[in-house]
């Protein structure tokens, strides 16, 4: 099928904007995605139709609440191709791989286990395991990377060795942009016992994703990258694993019984959402869901490679600049240094051109001593950009080459 992109832009209302009196350029979507009207209206209905607690009553808007805020776990399993009971809502990645570092690693690991990640994670994906190494007395093993940005898979299996018990390992690299092979670096773990976990942040918003397929123990995932609202996501888990993890946070919701002799728990996935959930923010998310699903995760991956193919050509044309992370399996994310720029210089004044990238070190101050830099800027692209913006990126991109050098 083929979509009129020029329509689907159209829908999110802050592209419409200028920014110093330039129209906006926004390509920091891997830092967080612009919203459709679809969902900011969702949220906005639930607020001034539906509003109530989820769960707590039997009065009609608590039943509309429960109701709507269930839907749109419905929406999200469906999505990811799972069951919604397996599928725990959380504030975010960062929150989901937090819950399987203390619910599930911390009461099993011990000294002589160890945990394997891979060169190109995000903090959130290695904070919180050198949190549960340093109180189990676990290790934290670390696959390398080529310079291209691919994972090395022989030395990811050569990694693989008796004590590691867990492999943390992003689906897409927020900084590189890597897809990587998860199903089959999810399978060889497997083979040898080690439970899995992915972190789906980067690639939730650029491709369909059928977590079976990938076959991993734990998928954690984040809804305002994928155009849903901050302060969203899921951690989706295999039942047995989430039937035996202890709860990580105790609070109302999460419980079956309390008595002041002991508390009985609920049943997954409530048991780990202790407390008023964000009510609102999921049914936007559910919103994003139905918004993605409306035109195709196949048709998005398919305009973004579109667009991914362009920039990249483009940005080679221009001296000086060196891409930094060539994978031949990748998603719309192009990190870059221009040489004799300073990367928060450049987007400075990237920014009075009306183009939004990001500087900095992305959460990744591992990769960015892998490639000896400080910091790199990003432009991360949707498929609501536009073949235009990249030209008028890659023009503000010379103006402001020339300005520095
Ligand atoms: C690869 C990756 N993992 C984890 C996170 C953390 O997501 P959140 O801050 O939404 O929890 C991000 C966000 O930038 C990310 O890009």
């Amino acid at each position: 099928m083929s979509h009129d992109w020029a329509r689907v832009r159209a829908d999110f209302p802050l592209l419409q904007r200028e920014v110093h009196g330039k129209p906006l350029v926004y390509f920091d979507s891997a830092n967080t995605g612009q919203k459709p009207a679809a969902v900011i209206d969702a949220t906005d209905a639930f607020y001034r139709s539906h509003n109530a607690n989820v769960s707590r009553a039997v009065h009609a808007l608590g039943n509309e609440a429960t109701e709507a805020y269930e839907g749109a776990r419905g929406k999200l399993a469906r999505h990811l191709n799972v069951r919604a009971d397996e599928l725990v809502l959380t504030s975010g990645t960062t929150f989901a791989i937090n819950l399987v570092a203390y619910s599930w690693a911390l009461p099993r690991l011990q000294p002589g286990d160890a945990i394997l990640l891979t060169r190109m994670e995000h903090h959130a994906n290695i904070v919180p395991w050198q949190l549960v190494a340093q109180r189990t007395g676990a290790t934290i093993k670390v696959a390398e990377i080529s310079t291209d940005g691919v994972l090395d898979l022989d030395a990811l299996d050569a990694a693989m060795t008796p004590g590691v018990k867990l492999l943390g390992v992003t689906h897409v690299s927020n900084v590189l942009g890597t897809i990587n092979p998860v199903g089959e670096i999810c399978r060889r773990a497997r083979k040898r016992g080690i439970t899995t976990v992915v972190d789906g942040s980067q690639a939730l918003p650029h491709m369909a994703v059928d977590i079976p397929a990938i076959g991993c123990d734990f998928y954690a995932l984040t809804g305002h990258k994928m155009c849903g609202p901050t302060g969203t996501g899921a951690l989706w888990g295999r039942r047995e694993h989430l039937a035996a993890m202890p709860p990580f946070l105790g609070g109302g919701e999460m419980i079956s019984e309390v008595r002041f002799d002991g508390t009985t728990f609920n049943d997954p996935p409530h048991r780990f959402e202790a407390g008023t959930p964000n009510i609102a923010g999921h049914v936007g998310l559910g919103a994003a869901v139905d918004y993605l699903d409306a035109i195709g995760m196949d048709a998005i991956a398919a305009r973004e490679q579109e667009l991914l193919a362009h920039l990249t050509e483009e940005m080679r044309r221009i001296d000086g600049l060196r891409i930094i992370g060539n994978a031949p399996d990748k998603a719309a994310v192009v990190s870059f240094l221009l040489q004799g720029a300073h990367g928060h210089d450049l987007a400075t004044l990237l920014d009075l051109e009306g183009v939004a990238v990001r500087s900095g070190h992305h959460c990744a101050h591992p990769l960015m001593q892998f490639y000896g830099v400080p910091a790199t800027c990003r432009a991360s692209l949707a498929f609501y950009n536009t073949h235009a913006e990249i030209d008028a990126f890659t023009a503000a991109l010379r103006k402001v080459r020339k300005l520095l050098l």
